[in-house]
């Protein structure tokens, strides 16, 4: 696990873009808790730090597949699975797997 932001630093329905270890990653909150996806949607690549934010999933918004913010798993398309990352909260500090 590896600090990458603060909380403070993801705005509620927010998101934020880190790099680590050469992976970009997006930060999303949802009423404080916080979610870790691979900046890269698992279709045709498209960058998700400009997805939608509903219901527990995350939007692509080039050809608007949704993934579970959880698992990363894609009900219409299940061959399409987003790469989900675990998350720990340590005070304000964010930390993620990679
Ligand atoms: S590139 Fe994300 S749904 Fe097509």
């Amino acid at each position: 696990m590896v600090v990458v932001a603060k909380i403070s630093d993801v705005p509620n329905f927010g998101k934020k873009v880190v790099s680590v270890s050469g992976k970009e990653i997006v930060l999303v909150n949802v009423k404080g808790t916080i979610y870790a996806v691979e900046n890269e949607c698992p279709h045709q690549g498209s960058p998700m730090n400009a997805a939608v934010v509903k219901d527990g999933s995350i939007s692509c918004p080039r050809h608007g597949y949704r993934f579970s913010l959880t698992d990363g798993t894609c009900a219409e398309h299940p061959e399409c699975t987003l790469v989900t990352f675990p998350v720990q909260l340590n005070g304000d500090d964010i930390l993620v797997d990679v």
